[in-house]
């Protein structure tokens, strides 16, 4: 240790100051002024001086951010101000009363002014801040005392460590939610399944699980943030009037509030928050659970008070849930069109993010050995969004005395063949192919699809009848169907089957890249069948391609052209193909090269909101068949977005932007007139 002149402590307090401004411009602003080196290099003279001098180092000095060694154990600590909770309501109804209630409570002094902002799924914490300067976080614990988290909470770069500007209360309490973001989470469960280490469940328990360690350099490697929700003590100065003000001189005094909050009139205007807050739910980079609803007016507040432990004047709007429990009852291996074997958990049915779910994808063996479920385990499923549901752990302390392991089948379950594992995939398949009744179906149905025959009227449950009956073996067979036979059939009339017959006449004429799709060759979707259709020109001469001629096809890889090649060379495909042509199918075929414009090229698209005739990847795979870019985001490049319902931020980009927007019906429309 060495004496400390005053250039020194000069030096270190410039050096925090430098550090601390670009910190907030990087984590806060979004916008950096120094490279990355160049704040390192600050950052390293800092530890290099408080190595020096352990005397200097201060609560507020950005070193404490790296974290420091590990505690025995948590303090407690106890609220001056009670943390509250908030009472809920979970329909309009009810969102109706609560404001009549107050305004009655108040005398009914008219349309009463809201602050809403979004209810962050997190952890709620305290800020103290005493002269300008963070000196405790605590967690809300029972809202009269909870546990002093300083050493994990300094290291969210969020959170100033000083506050700076004016005006400041010299003690004053903050309050807001700790939270991990989204793409934060994603990215640090990516690399923990690089790791092979254990991964969180949700954002949620990863933000409690990282405030809950002893050691903070553990926390200063999560992505934590937060914002500020409220103001429990202050002292010294007053703050302003209006709960919609105070948010202002926080965010001024450099502490994070959430830009999707906003000040609203009456009731209606709550409404309209709540509904636009609900649609853009899934574009949001946080996860919420509804949105709180605050009267603004801080005289209001205290004129209504509270009740036992929730204020009056505030009250959770609550969204449907996005994770919930439910029992797995069973689960049944289904077998697909190129003969892989899925597991699927059969649930009793749950109301989730919106929609009631009763089924769920368990992907493969993997995955139940992962999760380690069982029958009859209760299990928390979590739909977000439109995304797929998906069981995300099992709570084991519920386990059934006669909950049943999950073995993979040994023969297939519909044709009893040999199962094969694939050693380069954790995938089991079926070796049965067209001899499969399961494979069969699904290669029919997909047959008939839309973006491949697009036999009208020849669904599932015809399929399904049609193969089992014996009537379909090969779908060849479908051109030889006539009326006597199918009006035979159950649910089906006279006039349906001859509906049918006139569907499949009709998809006899067709493009060769909707042939080529229609065979359902692995891994060949549309994008890659039209490639493949507009450099070939012709269907022979794509069946007499070897795997290098193939592989000339944009996009086209040697995986891909292997099983290209693999499905011509295999005799009964070749059959399958004499047959449908002897049926009459009649390809248009095109020279190669007057095959080459692409109606849509040096177009970007942007899709956003949830299409209902076919999914996201579906329709960039349509757009990029016909030559347009597909692109995550707005920008001046966009040439058009295709908002369904839902759209969000993108759309209202695109708006301010000026940039074409069509529905899925124009979508549709378009698809049609560029593939003609
Ligand atoms: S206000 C008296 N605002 O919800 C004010 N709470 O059930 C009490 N929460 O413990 C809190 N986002 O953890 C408020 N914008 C927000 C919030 C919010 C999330 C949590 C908070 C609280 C719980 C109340």
């Amino acid at each position: 240790m060495g004496t400390v002149s005053s250039d020194l402590l000069g030096e270190l307090a410039g050096l925090r100051k430098t550090l601390e401004y670009h910190n907030q411009r990087y984590h806060q602003l979004d916008d950096p002024e120094i490279t990355d080196q160049e704040y390192d290099r600050l950052f390293d003279r800092l530890l290099e001086i408080e190595a020096e001098h352990p005397e200097l180092v201060t609560p507020d000095s950005p070193s404490r951010r790296v974290g420091s060694p590990p505690l025995n154990s948590f303090v407690q600590v106890r609220h001056e101000i009670p943390m509250l909770s908030l009472d809920k309501v979970f329909d309009q109804q009810d969102l109706n009363k609560f404001d009549l209630r107050i305004r009655k409570r108040l005398g009914d002094t008219g349309e009463l002014e809201y602050s809403c902002e979004p209810k962050v799924d997190g952890v709620a914490v305290s800020l103290l801040y005493e002269d300008r300067v963070l000196v405790r976080a605590a967690t809300r614990g029972d809202g009269s005392s909870g546990e002093d988290i300083s050493h994990n909470v300094r290291t969210i770069q969020t959170v100033p460590l000083r506050l700076h500007g004016s005006g400041i209360p010299d003690k004053l309490e903050v309050r807001g939610e700790i939270f991990m973001t989204r793409s934060g989470f994603e990215k640090m469960n990516a690399q923990a399944t690089a790791r092979a280490e254990r991964l969180f469940v949700n954002p949620r328990n990863a933000a409690a699980g990282t405030l809950r360690q002893l050691d903070s350099r553990i926390s200063a490697s999560r992505p934590l943030t937060m914002f500020c929700y409220s103001v429990g003590l202050s002292e010294g100065r007053e703050l302003p009037s209006r709960l919609s003000e105070v948010f202002l001189k926080l965010e001024a005094w450099g502490l994070p509030v959430n830009p999707d909050r906003r000040t609203v009139q009456g009731i209606a205007g709550c409404h309209r928050y709540a509904q636009d807050i609900l649609a853009r739910r899934d574009t949001l980079d946080y996860e919420i659970d509804g949105v709180v609803i605050k009267v603004n007016s801080s005289r209001l507040q205290q004129e209504l008070g509270m009740n036992a432990r929730t204020p009056r004047w505030a009250i959770a709007y609550k969204f449907p849930a996005e994770e919930v429990s439910t029992v797995l009852k069973d689960v049944e291996f289904q077998v697909g069109r190129t003969g892989t074997i899925t597991p699927v958990a059969r649930l009793e049915p749950v109301f989730v993010g919106g929609v009631t779910v009763s089924n769920a994808t368990l992907h493969n063996m993997d995955e139940i050995k992962r999760l380690d479920v069982h029958s009859g385990d209760t299990v928390i499923l979590r739909r977000a969004g439109d995304v797929i549901p998906k069981i995300v752990k099992v709570i084991k302390e519920r386990r059934p005395a006669d909950a049943g392991e999950i073995v993979a089948p040994q023969q297939c379950p519909v044709c009893g063949s040999d199962i094969e594992h694939l050693p380069e995939e954790v995938l089991i398949r079926c070796t049965g192919g067209l001899f499969c009744p399961a494979q069969r179906s699904q290669s029919l149905l997909h047959f008939a699809s839309r973006a491949a025959l697009d036999i009208e009227g020849l669904g599932s449950k015809l399929v399904q009848q049609l193969v089992e009956e014996g009537l379909v073996s090969s779908v060849a067979d479908i051109f030889h169907l006539d009326a006597d036979t199918l009006a035979g059939l159950e649910r089906m009339g006279r006039k349906s089957a001859e509906n049918l017959l006139a569907a499949i006449a009709h998809s006899k004429d067709l493009s060769l890249a909707r042939f080529l799709y229609a065979l359902g060759i692995r891994e060949v979707g549309v994008a890659t069948a039209q490639a493949l259709a507009r450099h070939f020109g012709r269907l022979q001469a794509i069946m007499d391609a070897d795997p290098e001629a193939l592989m000339a096809v944009p996009d086209v890889g040697p995986v891909v052209a292997g099983h290209i090649a693999l499905f011509f060379a295999e005799p009964h495909n070749r059959k399958v193909i004499s047959e449908l042509l002897a049926a009459g199918i009649r390809l248009k075929e095109a020279d190669p090269e007057s095959a080459q414009e692409t109606p849509l090229a040096g177009q970007t698209y942007v899709i956003t909101g949830t299409l209902e005739s076919m999914s996201r990847d579906e329709a960039r795979e349509r757009l990029q068949s016909l030559g347009a870019k597909v692109a995550g985001t707005v920008s001046a490049k966009t040439s058009c977005v295709i908002a369904g319902p839902g759209a969000g931020s993108k759309l209202a980009k695109a708006e301010a932007l000026a940039i074409k927007i069509i529905d899925e019906a124009a979508f549709l429309a378009l698809l049609e007139t560029a593939a003609s």
